[in-house]
């Protein structure tokens, strides 16, 4: 019985799912499922063992289960899609399509059939069009869908200039729009660190030298750790999605959702900025872009409908 009133469901028990159940106990947020296939719920069972040990020490009352029954999600508020290939070095989010989409579709059916209520934040990727993805195949409606990209990739953003200016990340503000790939757009010209200017506080060459990293820093962590993909910092940006739907904290955070005239873009996911709530993802905020920005969103809109063609 377990003492939390709340469920969140993790599908996917990996990396980026073994950090979200800690965070998740971390803050004493709500009982925890894991599901993942047969095979790997004894390995998730003992890093679930390991993660509830943590209750004496940090005084939480988190109940934690992995199971590959998907029925153990009922009523679960929020549902957090992981499942999938991770990229190994050399590959690009896009080589995991074809494998991942077969992933998405299953997940997407059990999902709308057990926990047809939920929240479902995704970073499967490629995340834009997992998220087209699970959308259709899910029917769900489009506020209740979301996929991981700017929260990361601003995080990102965000540190890249704290370490070039030494100020704290806190005070950095920045947002980073469009597909999650290496054609992501920074806009340097939002960045701010406690309200001045990045412009003023770092040369040109500089700001592009940080966009560039910003734009390859999944890449750049996959090549260092030699396996896998990074799983601390998407899942502490997904917590953030996370929190900011369960408190209803109307958090304005760019994220993959669906546009359907928004920037003129039609039909497909892609991050853009938006308001989340407990109504899920509540709005789409347009703001005027620059030429050079509408370009590189167009472009990015191009590749992505390649993409949902393979849907
Ligand atoms: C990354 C993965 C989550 O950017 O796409 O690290």
């Amino acid at each position: 019985m377990s003492l939390q009133t709340r469920k969140i469901a993790l599908v996917g028990g990996g990396q980026i799912g073994t950090a979200l159940a800690l965070m998740i106990t971390q803050k004493d947020h709500a009982e925890v499922v894991i599901v993942d296939l047969p095979e790997a719920v004894d390995p998730i069972k003992g890093k679930a063992l390991d993660i509830m040990a943590l209750r004496p020490h940090a005084g939480v009352d988190v109940e934690i289960t992995a199971t590959s029954d998907y029925s153990k999600i009922a009523d679960a508020e929020v549902v957090i899609v992981t499942a999938g290939i991770p990229r190994k070095a050399g590959m690009s989010r896009n080589d995991l399509l074809e494998i991942n989409l077969g992933v998405i579709e299953s997940v997407a059916k059990e999902v709308a059939t057990h926990a047809p209520n939920a929240f479902v934040v995704l970073s499967t990727n490629p995340v834009d069009t997992m998220c087209q993805a699970f959308q259709r195949h899910s029917g769900f409606p489009k506020n209740r869908v979301i996929g991981l990209s700017g929260a990361l990739d601003s995080g990102r953003f965000r540190l890249f200039i704290a370490m070039e200016t030494g100020f704290s990340a806190k005070d950095v503000s920045c947002m980073v729009m469009g597909g999650h790939g290496p054609s992501m757009i920074p806009l340097t010209r939002t960045a701010t660190v406690g309200g001045i200017p990045i412009q003023t506080l770092l040369s040109d060459e500089k700001i592009e030298e940080i966009v560039e990293r910003t734009r390859h820093a999944g890449t750049e962590i996959v090549q260092l750790m030699g396996q896998g993909s990074a799983y601390i910092s998407p899942a502490s940006a997904i917590m953030e999605m996370v929190e900011a739907y369960l408190y209803n904290k109307k958090r304005l955070i760019a994220s993959s959702v669906r546009c359907d005239g928004e920037y003129g873009i039609n039909d497909c996911f892609i991050g853009v900025p938006c308001v989340i709530g407990a109504g899920g993802v509540e709005k789409i905020v347009e703001m005027e872009l620059t030429a050079s920005e509408q370009s590189q969103l167009k472009t990015n809109y191009q590749s992505l409908l390649e993409n949902i063609k393979q849907i």
